[in-house]
């Protein structure tokens, strides 16, 4: 399809260097996937042709030796077959392979272009340890491998189905994989296979092949004497030794229960893999309390990092990925589910921010909290940066030195992209309200603030909100105008595309116009809009009312009727009274918890709401946590930091000090061993 074949020599020198990373693979034997270009389909004819000539003529070899002479032999023939190599490329190819002579290795060759990935070359040592010869695989998946007889039809229960998953995603998104994987000989020995696929790209950097590079070694298993396996068990995991396989009896305990419930006489694999990866965390840990054999498949760290990240998605996971090194993924996520472990805690840090001021913005990048701007001292607005890394030991405010900062501002907002951008938006100026876009990535060397031209940009407002979607894109809605008229547009812009472009998103109805409300994420194209300062007939009053918008398909605004739930332990319904400049975040599972604004009467603004927008009737509950909140928290001055850490900046006096923060801890800090 008009695609430029990879050149031999090439490809060749590419194996050279894959293969010369074993140690690597040693220390790091998880999947590490880098980015690359995803790949496209269509067919570069020369490679193939070339491969599949010295793929047939290595198949015509007879190898009758047992493994050792085999392997002796396939040592002298890789050489003989070098020094027979007549051009310029394969004298390259003879130096690459020389240069990491120690072990022989083995490495498959498969065509990107054709479905299923087919393997158009496989070398001797591959041949000799595996026992399957070149004719017999060419053309085939190399999944083969996984099944315990050539004849069989599916793979062996014993091969880990989450590592063979991760390899059909490296595959897909076209970047590499390194992991360990049980397989089988042609004659059935289990061995185990640690492999590496690399994609190759052609000069427009499209995957034209991939080379899959194999280190085998003895796999200590008896397979006789193992029946239905649990996978891998991670860590520190307790085994219910009540539940475990009886080498005596010789019979699986779940055995047992195959006769009263159709599902169980499912194997493990499918069971793990095709029914219980699909669940919510919540039904796992329902379904696990109920059937001993489930609950025994559910202690596997891999089952429940994939059960949290179809809930959750992706970006979640990885943000919380460090807290699961304390409290594996089935603490975490029982602790986000239930918010049994929700506390609040005191943090005093060092350094400061100064000149002191009000109607700051701050948000987090990563562990990191950022601050821009704000109202100085006789209204003065402050165009600088301060960051507060919470990783440190003891952490402390810096300013940081930019070459040029966005002109100075209050009642904008901050937000945080692509994990280190921090993009500024509108606000108060000195010469009156902004509508300009300025971005600057923390994680450079010399952070500097860029100014983004993006089209025809909204109109120039302050007290607006805002959110980030999908990593890229900055959306922000209403807001006030310098005639003091409130809004009630949305609009967005992906920082992603080549030339950004402010997109005001077209519904048929809005919420009434406002400012000061808040804006949150669900799911993964979902925004949550409460409260605010709301246009009501010719009044302008506080709001209570719940509003979403799905960015997906044709967006239309929808006003959430929440019910009123029923007390259940320390939950009971109340619907949060109406408030501005309050705090509003989502958590890892997708609720929503406000507190805090500027509320009427006598209720407290530390009180914690929380409301799981994606129910069949969603109900606002109050969560009663220990330890002192704070007493005032305004929405711009909160972030959440990791995806279970919500900081407060300031908010125990009028006054903002910024070095006593108040933290409210979504899951515990401390490292437990009980799981779901
Ligand atoms: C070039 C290449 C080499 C591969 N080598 C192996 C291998 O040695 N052993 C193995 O179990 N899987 C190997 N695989 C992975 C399987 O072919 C297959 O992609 C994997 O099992 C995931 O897909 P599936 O779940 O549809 O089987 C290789 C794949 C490619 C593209």
């Amino acid at each position: 399809m008009g695609k430029k074949p990879q050149k031999t020599k090439e490809l060749l020198l590419a194996i050279a260097e894959a293969s010369s990373t074993g140690d690597e693979m040693q220390q790091q034997p998880q999947p590490q996937p880098q980015p690359q270009t995803p790949r496209k389909r269509g067919r570069p004819r020369k490679i193939v042709e070339t491969e599949e000539k010295k793929g047939q003529e290595l198949a015509k070899e007879e190898e009758e030796e047992d493994t050792e002479s085999q392997y002796q032999k396939a040592k002298t023939n890789d050489k003989e077959e070098e020094e027979e190599e007549e051009e310029e490329e394969e004298k390259d190819l003879a130096a690459g392979l020389f240069f990491y002579p120690a072990e022989p290795t083995s490495f498959v060759v498969s065509d990107a272009f054709e479905p299923d990935f087919p393997i158009i070359y496989v070398n001797t040592v591959f041949e000799i340890f595996t026992g399957y010869r070149a004719h017999e695989v060419l053309g085939r998946n190399c999944r083969f491998l996984q099944y315990r007889d050539p004849r069989a039809q599916r793979r062996h229960p014993l091969v880990d189905p989450f590592v063979a998953s991760e390899i059909r995603r490296c595959l897909e998104e076209g970047v590499e994989f390194q992991g360990e994987l049980l397989n089988f000989r042609k004659d059935g020995t289990p061995i185990v296979n640690r492999l590496r696929l690399k994609p190759i790209h052609d000069d427009d950097g499209i995957v034209t092949h991939i080379i899959g590079i194999q280190v085998f070694s003895e796999a200590k298993i008896d397979l006789n004497s193992v029946s239905y396996p649990v996978f891998k068990k991670t860590g520190d995991q307790k085994c219910d030794h009540s539940d475990a396989y009886s080498p005596i009896s010789g019979q699986s305990p779940f055995s047992l229960h195959q006769e009263l419930c159709g599902i169980l006489q499912l194997s493990d694999e499918v069971l793990a893999h095709n029914i219980l990866s699909r669940l919510t965390p919540r039904d796992v840990a329902s379904i696990g309390s109920v059937c001993r054999r489930i609950r025994q498949l559910t202690k596997n760290e891999y089952l429940r990092k994939m059960v949290c990240q179809n809930t959750w998605g992706r970006e979640v996971t990885g943000a919380l990925e460090l807290m699961t090194k304390k409290l594996g993924w089935g603490r975490l996520a029982r602790e986000l589910t239930t918010l049994e472990a929700v506390c609040w805690r005191n943090l005093t840090v060092g350094g400061a921010v100064e000149p002191s001021r009000c109607n700051f913005s701050a948000c987090a990048a990563g562990n990191r909290l950022v601050l821009f701007g704000g109202e100085g001292v006789n209204m003065e607005p402050m165009d600088d940066t301060f960051v507060l890394n919470l990783d440190a030991l003891n952490p402390e405010w810096r300013k940081i030195s930019v070459k040029s900062s966005p002109p100075g501002r209050w009642g904008h907002t901050l937000s945080c992209l692509n994990g280190s951008w921090l993009v500024v938006f509108g606000g108060c100026g000195r010469e009156g309200l902004l509508n300009d876009v300025f971005v600057l990535d923390l994680d450079a060397k010399q952070p500097t603030w860029k100014e983004v031209f993006g089209g025809t940009p909204p109109l120039p407002r302050s007290w607006h909100s805002s959110c980030t979607i999908g990593g890229s894109k900055l959306v922000i809605s209403g807001g006030c105008t310098d005639a003091g008229v409130l809004l009630s547009d949305t609009h967005l812009l992906d920082l992603d595309a080549e030339r950004p472009i402010w997109k005001e998103i077209p519904t048929s109805w809005a919420p009434p116009s406002r400012l000061g409300h808040s804006l949150s994420v669900y799911g993964k194209s979902k925004i949550l809009m409460f409260g605010g300062l709301a246009n009501s007939g010719h009044l302008r009053l506080r709001s209570g009312e719940t509003y979403t918008l799905d960015l997906e398909d044709e967006p239309q605004w929808r006003q959430l009727e929440c019910s009123a739930f029923t007390s259940m332990g320390s939950q009971s319904a109340v619907v949060p009274p109406p408030r501005l400049d309050h705090v509003a975040f989502s958590t890892p599972c997708g609720r929503i918890i406000i507190f805090g604004g500027s509320i009427a009467g006598m209720n407290s603004p530390s009180q914690l709401f929380l409301l799981d927008p994606s129910e069949e009737k969603p109900s606002w509950r109050t969560l009663n946590v220990p330890g002192q909140p704070p007493k005032f928290a305004w929405g711009h001055s909160t972030c959440v930091v990791g995806g279970t850490r919500v900081l407060v900046l300031g908010g125990h006096t009028e006054e903002w000090i910024l070095n006593e923060l108040h933290e409210l801890c979504l899951a515990s800090t401390q490292d437990s061993n009980t799981y779901l």
